[in-house]
């Protein structure tokens, strides 16, 4: 973990947003997958991490606005446990690495929770996503688990959210050393994409890697040659010529910071036309959106600016018609590309989504779209330095959706539908990157990773 003065003053500044009443953090526990002593591997919460660092389970944070006492609640390890787990810290000793020195047993939050709210005092605390998190909110507060989520605070959501958002010089180191593990799992991969070897074997080697240098993947692994279904966790295709393979793949830092990153690599590592061409329409995009990124700039525009890149490149292929900032307007592009440009990274590869997309990503003046494509776009405030965010364009030719829409003959006047028949068995193309904004731009983040025409050729040759 950091410093324990970098904790203290991440809650010192949490203190003077939050008026009164007391925050609770609960950390995760650990989940069982199939039995209750068989759990999956363990992950703290992102925001116990960031206010309290300690990455252990059964753990426990509050912070008392109105006097300003800070807790970590805990049960220590008795002998049966150290027998069967080995022996660990106090929970004192704990305490004192993230700065702080109060701790009491669990039994004694549920003391502390329930004075709380025999005072009406006012409880803070986070929407929780996990049902044994719920199901312990529920029990202390004496409301229903259910509905947990409804009763989070948005004003300590708003706060989190306003600090997690601008990330310090510490925590963009660790993101970098996050994308350096995407880097040797996207060569490795790059490497093996030969016709004839199985998806499965890829995506084993590299999660492999993320394990062997950091904490694992940060999201499940997306790796196929069906990338047009965006996150296509199947794994059970061989890989064939004539197709690209689509890796979307980040690590977690040893500190759980991550990485995303995606590659489109052609099995055989070579080319052809027609892939090099949709290739370098995407990767246009992706450096315009680059190039684009600097603080005050509004991310919801660079966005746009890299469909109509898209859109464009459509055009010069005879796959779109019309008038391309039109259609771009109008959402016909989403055909091709239906995701958002990007979202913020940190803690949490999508940050903070479980705090509420609109709370990261949005505000009173910018409000999220209903168009198809633009409404899932997850960032559209403008970027100010500190933020990390992900830049991931692309291109996919999805059957079912063309179909509907040839059907419906929804934006007819800006696609090709004829010329796209012969477009139904590409697949997809995404190309992603992650970025600081500067003072006075943005920072490719990390060991740059094979992304031209040339240098993944290169590496697969
Ligand atoms: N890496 C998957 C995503 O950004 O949705
Ligand atoms: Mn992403």
């Amino acid at each position: 973990m950091f410093s324990s003065e970098v904790y203290s003053d991440r809650r010192q500044k949490l203190r003077s947003l939050v008026k009164s009443g007391l925050a609770f953090f609960p950390g995760n526990v650990e989940s069982p997958v199939n039995y209750p002593a068989n759990p999956y591997h363990f992950r703290q919460d992102s925001s116990f991490l960031y206010f309290f660092g300690l990455d252990l389970p059964g753990l426990a944070g509050v912070i008392d606005f109105d006097s300003g006492d800070e807790w970590i609640f805990g049960d220590d390890f008795d002998l049966n446990d150290i027998v069967w787990m080995g022996p660990q810290p106090t929970v004192r000793e704990l305490a004192m690495k993230c700065g702080i020195v109060k701790t009491a047993p669990l039994k004694k939050l549920e003391e502390i929770i329930a004075d709380a709210v025999s005072k009406k005092r006012k409880i803070h605390f986070l929407p929780p996503y996990r049902g044994e998190t719920k199901m312990m909110l529920g029990s202390l507060l004496k409301e229903d688990p259910c509905k947990m989520k409804t009763l989070a605070s948005e004003e300590l959501i708003r706060a989190v959210v306003s600090l997690r958002i601008i990330k310090e010089a510490i925590e963009i180191e660790e993101i970098e050393k996050a994308v350096n593990i995407s880097w040797e799992m996207h060569v490795t991969a790059m490497k093996m994409c030969r016709a004839g070897v199985k998806e499965q074997e890829i995506f084993g080697v590299i999660e492999g890697i993320a394990w062997s240098k950091g904490a694992g993947p940060a999201f499940p692994v997306i790796l196929s040659i069906n990338g047009q279904t965006l996150h296509n966790h199947a794994h059970n295709n061989i890989l064939t010529e004539g197709r690209m393979m689509v890796t979307d793949a980040g690590a977690e830092s040893l500190l759980h910071y991550a990485s995303d990153i995606t590659r489109t690599t052609p099995v055989g590592g070579k080319f052809n036309s027609r892939q090099r061409d949709i290739y370098e329409v995407v990767l246009r995009a992706n450096n315009l959106a680059i190039g684009e990124a600097k603080p005050g700039k509004s991310f919801r525009q660079i966005h746009i600016d890299a469909c109509k890149a898209i859109a464009q490149g459509m055009k010069e292929l005879g796959l779109m018609k019309g008038d391309t900032e039109e259609a771009v307007m109008q959402g016909a592009h989403a055909l091709f590309m239906p995701h958002g440009l990007g979202h913020m990274l940190g803690l949490d590869v999508h940050d903070m989504e479980g705090l509420g997309e609109n709370y990261v990503g949005y505000n009173d003046r910018t409000k999220r779209s209903d168009q198809f494509g633009l409404s899932f776009l997850r960032f559209a405030l403008e970027c100010k330095p500190g933020h990390v965010i992900t830049i991931e364009p692309g291109c996919y030719f999805i059957p079912q959706l063309i179909d509907q829409w040839k059907s419906e003959g929804k934006f007819k006047e800006y696609i090709c539908y004829d010329r796209l028949e012969s477009y139904r068995d590409f697949g997809g193309i995404r190309i992603e990157d992650n970025i600081a904004i500067t003072e006075t731009g943005c920072r490719l983040l990390g060991r740059p990773i094979p992304k031209t025409v040339e240098e993944i050729e290169s590496v697969c040759s």
